[in-house]
């Protein structure tokens, strides 16, 4: 009996296994019916093997060209929808904005944020959020010392960094990151920095890292594997304990602030947030409580320096490539606000040549090529597909950004795609830097400002000198992510 047994258990248990399995492999597969279609998936790895997981944007890109401009592509076993060139995005973002307005996965953020805080956060509580940030931004914007004041004030700072390197090669990453970083950290802080204070720059440095981590490889590897590559070692886990850094910054600013707190006369956006929270603690289904304050504050800092300060360090090195660009901005420059005034958000609309260039460089770097991934935020139907609540949307914004039937040289930096025959300013709607809808970029405004005051400024008072021919510099990124990485370059800075 028992020799007969063993084997007829062992039989049934395999029997049982493969049952489950099969079972499994059932439920997995009715999670992604009535989707678009798109590549066979594999179970566990998805898609992974159909595509070069370092270049996964370039990789998802180029299946668009087989499966049209929305497909499903399994990231492991979760199935997503990829939205590819400027129709699609535009009807998903733009014309079905709230459905398409939950925030998706996104992995090397998540251990730390777990969906809380103004960019990772979704449904009531970031709809609360965000109207707070955009009217506590708005309030001081339009205080006695405006923004814009405060963005001319930090460009001469900048200009006078620039002065002390006298006219020698140096490598502009440092004095763009302390310039950007500034702006945001009047808002949210109340003040802005010293470029030589040694905390300001390990903060930087740790936002940088972590850009350049998600922006890296191992960052690609843990937004595709999340489950495995939390558990296997390499540099990717650092982006966890650089976000615990900048927290506990925050959380110290946070005490200071407590300590001198006066209601009446909110100093940023954290004394604001703080009576936000006084006036909320008798509701206990509040959404503004520390734990979100430091979340959402950590999101504004990061998100408010290294985008702008990316954009201007890529800006730069597109001009060396292109010195007769550059040249028309000086005459621009020269005629418009001419030597002896700092420029200002007014000169903007007599500027056409300079505001279509910052607008090309915006394309052209695309410096955020996938946006953040967007949910839905109930089962929809779209395009004749079914889409359940919470599935996960990957926008490729650049997609629209060098879309073919949208900007005639789509490959090629031509501050024309945004000139009209008779020279004047043309906006084109797949410009998508910012992405778009109803979680468009909520610094958008804060930026425009930043990097109109900040090129102009710095044109005005310095001639571009690259260290080589400008034919030989590259422009394409050092690397491909979250972020699109301007390769790492010195130049010298002529004074005017
Ligand atoms: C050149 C500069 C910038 C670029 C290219 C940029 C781009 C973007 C993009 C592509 C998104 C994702 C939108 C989406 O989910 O569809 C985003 C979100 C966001 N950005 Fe920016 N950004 C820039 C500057 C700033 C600045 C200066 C701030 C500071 C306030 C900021 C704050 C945010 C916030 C809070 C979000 C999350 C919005 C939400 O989820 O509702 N950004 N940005």
């Amino acid at each position: 009996m028992v020799f007969l047994g063993e084997p007829l258990g062992a039989l049934l248990a395999a029997a049982l296994a493969g049952l489950l399995l099969l079972l499994a492999l059932l439920s997995w597969r009715r999670s992604f019916a009535g989707l678009p279609p798109g590549p066979a998936p594999l179970p566990f790895v998805g898609n992974m093997l159909q595509v070069d997981v370092k270049e996964l944007i370039a990789s998802l890109r180029e299946l668009s060209k087989t499966y049209g401009p929305m497909y499903t592509f399994h990231l492991g076993s979760r199935p997503c929808v990829v939205l590819s060139g400027y129709q699609v995005l535009k009807e998903a973002l733009i014309d079905r904005a709230e459905e398409f307005s939950g925030r998706g996965d996104f992995p090397a953020v998540q251990m730390w944020s777990k969906g809380n805080g103004i960019v990772y956060g979704t449904g009531e509580r970031w709809r609360q959020l965000r109207r707070f940030a955009i009217t506590t931004f708005k309030n001081f914007g339009m205080g006695k010392r405006s923004i814009e004041e405060r963005i001319k004030e930090e460009a001469q700072f900048l200009v006078a960094e620039f002065h002390k390197t006298q006219g020698k090669p140096f490598d502009p990453t440092f004095f763009l990151s302390c310039a950007g970083s500034n702006i945001i950290c009047i808002l949210v802080f109340g003040d802005r920095f010293e470029y030589t204070d040694k905390k300001f720059l390990m903060l930087l440095d740790l936002i940088n890292n972590n850009w350049k981590l998600m922006s890296s490889t191992w960052g690609q590897l843990l937004f595709t594997f999340p489950k495995i590559m939390r558990h296997i070692p390499g540099p990717h886990r650092q982006i966890y304990k650089n976000y615990l850094k900048l927290a506990a910054f925050v959380g110290e600013r946070l005490k200071l602030n407590r300590q001198t707190l006066d209601p009446n006369s909110p100093r940023d956006f954290i004394d604001c947030f703080l009576t936000k929270i006084q006036q909320e603690k008798n509701n206990p289904s509040s959404h503004f409580n520390e734990d979100t304050m430091s979340k959402t504050t950590v999101n504004l800092f990061f998100a408010g320096t290294e985008t702008v300060s990316s954009t201007l360090k890529y800006g730069l090195r597109i001009l060396m490539r292109h010195p007769e660009v550059e040249e028309k901005l000086h005459e621009e420059i020269d005629r418009v606000i001419g030597p002896n005034r700092s420029p200002c958000m007014e000169d903007r609309s007599r500027m056409p040549y300079t505001d279509a260039v910052i607008h090309e460089i915006q394309r052209f770097a695309d410096i955020v090529p996938m946006g953040v991934p967007h949910t839905v935020t109930r089962d929809i139907e779209f395009r004749g597909y079914k889409l359940p609540k919470d599935l996960n949307i990957i926008p490729l914004l650049c997609t629209s950004q060098f879309d073919p039937t949208q900007f005639k040289n789509p490959n090629t930096f031509d501050p024309t795609h945004f000139l009209d025959d008779c020279g004047r300013f043309k906006k084109n709607d797949a410009f998508m830097a910012f992405s778009a809808g109803k979680r468009l970029c909520l610094g958008e405004g804060l930026a425009i400002m930043e990097l109109f005051i900040f090129l102009t400024t710095i044109l005005q008072n310095f001639k571009l000198k690259p260290l080589t021919a400008p034919e030989d510099i590259d422009v394409t990124p050092e690397s491909t992510g979250l972020g699109s990485i301007p390769r790492p370059y010195r130049f010298r800075l002529i004074p005017r």
